[in-house]
């Protein structure tokens, strides 16, 4: 059966297989370590052949694996590993700015890429300007001369807004500004940015790749070929490398992603439906429910919801929605998310706004649904709800 025509499943099952040079009886790809990679001839040393390989630093068959099944999930021309979400973000960001360029930025970004931002693109005369996720075409009016890039996050990973990607890819191509997404949370599997417009589309393939809460990667899927190389370059320069141990780790990951991700979609939405009906909640933040105000925004660009979403909780003191967070015991209290045990974080001490003041009624809490019965997270939830009384 030809790749194109297979089902999303299957493609998780054989991507990446292909990649394997002499151990190809095996099911799956083998770690291939190596700093050093030997020459039969000194000729060859410098000759850089097209598919030879002749540093560890570039990647093993590992590394290529991976960024082959990364590549056809997300209908990538190419991808570029790193160590980390964060390293993808703050990598594709540097590779795309110089100094004296404009980057506008969504408001509700992951924090650490907020504070990369903040100290050291603005040290390298970047000028930094927030946006408000909502925005959509009227970004038109924030944009300048000197814009260089604009940089996306939908949803917003506690607060749960989407953005207009197809309007926003629009009027950056047309004035050839670069634009980037951490897909996160749509992770390749229910967003696919590249084919709507987007130029690179980051993950931290830590939370729903790797999906057992013990490897950090990231990723960087560019749309063409020139901006994969471009990436590749930048990253090559700047001695960026990934372990083959943790390359193959996430690829191992992926085999699983999109029963799990399903899954997760499943019990996170019966759980925000639940949430939905307890007075103790003023707000569900879950953009496939009606009454997410981007729900019509989702449901046109996404194909599913990932596991994690928020609620606001009525006004509460720090120490209810701690002892709130406290009474779950099925619940991890932990940073990150995507994996196969379930999480929660209160968020109010992360939350930072410049373009448009965050003003929720009251706390606000964070739900990573893993792979438990739902019913035991809803009983477990419906026994820590009794705290805030
Ligand atoms: C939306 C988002 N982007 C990026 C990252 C960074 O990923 P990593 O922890 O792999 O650096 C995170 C981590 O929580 C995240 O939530």
């Amino acid at each position: 059966m030809s790749k194109k025509k297979a089902g999303e499943n299957t493609r998780l099952v054989h991507s990446g297989r292909k990649v394997m040079g002499k151990a190809d009886d095996l099911v799956n790809p083998p770690v291939e370590r190596a700093s050093t990679i030997l020459f039969s001839k000194a000729e060859d040393l410098y000759a850089r052949k097209s598919g030879q390989r002749y540093y560890g630093r570039a990647g093993t068959a590992s590394q290529d694996a991976l960024k082959a099944a990364i590549a056809d999930l997300e209908n990538a021309a190419g991808v570029v590993l790193t160590p980390s979400g964060l390293s993808a973000c703050t990598l594709a960001l540097q590779a795309v700015l110089k100094p004296g360029d404009h980057l506008l930025i969504t408001d509700n970004v992951y924090g650490p890429t907020r504070h990369f931002c903040d100290e050291v693109l603005t040290r390298n005369r970047i000028e930094v300007e927030y946006f408000d996720p909502r925005l959509g075409d009227a970004l038109q009016k924030l944009l300048r001369e000197n814009t260089r890039a604009i940089f996306l996050e939908s949803p917003g990973s506690l607060s749960m807004e989407i953005s207009d990607l197809p309007a926003i890819a629009k009027l950056a191509k047309a004035r050839g500004i670069t634009t980037l997404i951490d897909n996160t949370w749509g992770a390749g599997w229910f967003l696919k940015p590249l084919d709507l417009g987007i130029d690179y589309s980051i993950e931290a393939a830590t939370k729903y790749h790797t999906g057992h809460s013990d490897v950090l990667m990231g990723a960087i899927a560019a749309r063409d070929k020139a901006m994969a190389a471009q990436m590749q370059h930048y990253a090559y320069l700047t001695g960026n490398a990934v372990s083959p141990d943790d390359a193959y780790l996430t690829l191992r990951g992926m085999r699983t992603m999109g029963v799990r991700m399903d899954h997760q979609q499943q019990s996170a939405l019966t759980i925000a439906k639940w949430l939905n009906e307890r007075e103790e909640v003023v707000q569900v933040l879950h953009p496939a429910l009606p009454e997410h105000p981007d729900h019509a925004l989702w449901k046109r660009d996404f194909t599913g919801a990932a596991g994690l979403f928020s609620i606001i909780l009525k006004p509460a003191p720090p120490e209810k929605v701690h002892a709130f967070v406290n009474s779950l015991s099925l619940f991890g209290i932990g940073f990150s998310w995507g994996g196969f045990e379930s999480l929660v974080i209160h968020c109010d001490p992360q939350i930072r706004r410049t373009a448009h003041p965050w003003q929720a009624e009251g706390p606000l809490v964070r739900f990573s649904i893993g792979l438990e019965d739902t019913n035991d997270l809803i009983a477990d939830l419906e026994n820590a709800l009794t705290a805030l009384a």
